[in-house]
């Protein structure tokens, strides 16, 4: 039986993530990889998840056990409210939805807004994952300026913003990129959406991950009425769990969750009660600061690897926060070709091109640095800096 015939114009158009490629390649234990956007396994917190799962399976299996309501567990979310309710915006617990990661939330976001021809608006570059979880309802993306401080958003013109249906927005930590929109960029954003009466889509699983200073305050803080917020508890606690959150206008927030009530009926529940009893008494407080300081050393090895070794034309960014680095490589060099050479002296890197959904910049490349040890990266940037030499 010949099954390609069968599958729908959206599935033919799908491709297998280059990311996922390379991770294969980097199953070999001898590959030093630098590609996999995993959080370091150093700051999972074991005991706190075991004792938290032991918990609530021993107080109230018959209903940890049991199907729940779509739009979440209530304290949890109530819990969510709270959190992103700073810089004097209240948000209520009505506004949120509880997802089964942040991934999800760009799925059901691309449902919820995006038909076919649609304009939606992104970075450059922007998420590959949300390029990926978009591009099934087949939007046509248009690439706002981008810069080391963020979205430049003074640049975007009238004919960008019309008829967007949104524009989606990384200001903390930015992946690939670890970029962070400064305060006066965001300022501007705020004010262009304003104008143009545009909806913002705000994700930010790694805006606590700052290294010196926390980053300034949310979109949603500044304009709760044009911001849906997708937070994430992978990078806080474990991606295993597969947990994140989406904080919208009650009407948007109601048709999400019918879409979500169709896509999976609702997040597992037992997952849910876990994460609430280990956040519930101020857990993360204790627990972020130690995932924030391993982070900040091993992002100055990689930098300190880099000053080291890298030949002169190759430069990168000093991120604030969060797990990648990006670097540009002199202009015709082509980090996606230059894979090959990387992958045979046994180092992995992702290049830049697919983070682009326009005009790729295939001099680009993406750099993690949160789960390769020290010394490791020290060695890994050498080998690599002698492939980028030899071109
Ligand atoms: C920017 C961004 N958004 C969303 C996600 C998805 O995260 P999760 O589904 O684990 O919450 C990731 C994962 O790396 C990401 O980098």
């Amino acid at each position: 039986m010949s099954y390609s015939k069968l599958f729908s114009k959206r599935a033919q158009a799908l491709k297998s993530s280059v990311i996922r490629e390379i991770l294969k390649v980097t199953a070999n234990p001898q590959v030093i990889s630098f590609a996999g956007g995993l959080p370091s396994p150093e700051g999972f917190p074991v005991a706190q998840m075991k004792a938290a799962f032991d918990a609530v399976l021993s107080n109230d299996p018959k209903s940890v056990l049991q199907y729940s309501t779509t739009d979440g567990y209530a304290p949890l979310r109530e819990w969510v409210a709270n959190r992103v309710s700073v810089n004097g915006a209240v948000i209520a617990p009505d506004q949120v939805i509880m997802v089964s990661g942040s991934q999800q939330a760009l799925d059901l976001i691309g449902k919820v807004l995006i038909d076919e021809g649609d304009k939606v608006l992104v970075e450059t570059p922007t998420y590959l994952g949300a390029l990926q979880a978009f591009s099934l309802f087949n939007p046509n993306f248009v690439s706002l300026a981008s810069d080391d401080d963020g979205l430049d958003a003074d640049k975007i013109s009238a004919a960008d913003a019309a008829g967007a249906k949104f524009l989606y927005a990384l200001p903390n930590f930015q992946n690939p990129t670890g970029r962070m929109m400064t305060e006066a960029r965001r300022a501007s954003l705020v004010a262009k959406a304003r104008e143009h009466d545009l909806l913002v889509v705000e994700d930010d699983p790694y805006g606590e991950l700052w290294y010196e200073a926390a980053p300034p305050p949310s979109l949603l803080s500044r304009m709760p009425e044009r911001v849906i917020l997708m937070g994430s508890f992978s990078k806080v606690l474990a991606p295993g769990l597969r947990l994140g959150y989406i904080v919208a206008p009650v009407e948007i927030a109601r048709k999400i969750e019918q879409a979500k009530q169709a896509t999976d009926l609702h997040t597992s529940t037992v997952i849910q009660r876990a994460v609430y009893e280990v956040v519930k008494d101020g857990f993360l407080d204790e627990h972020i600061p130690r995932v924030r300081a391993l982070y900040k050393k091993q992002a100055h090895a990689m930098i300190k690897a880099l000053e080291t070794h890298m030949p002169a034309g190759v430069t990168w960014n000093q991120p604030a926060g969060g797990m990648f680095l990006w670097v540009t490589l002199p202009e015709g060099m082509d980090a996606e070709r230059l894979l090959e050479q990387a992958f045979a002296r046994n180092i992995a890197y992702v290049p830049g091109a697919p983070f682009f959904a326009n005009a790729v910049q295939s001099n680009t490349l993406r750099l993690a640095f949160v789960t390769v040890p020290e010394a490791t990266i020290d060695a890994g940037i050498k080998v690599l800096a002698q492939v980028f030499a030899q071109q």
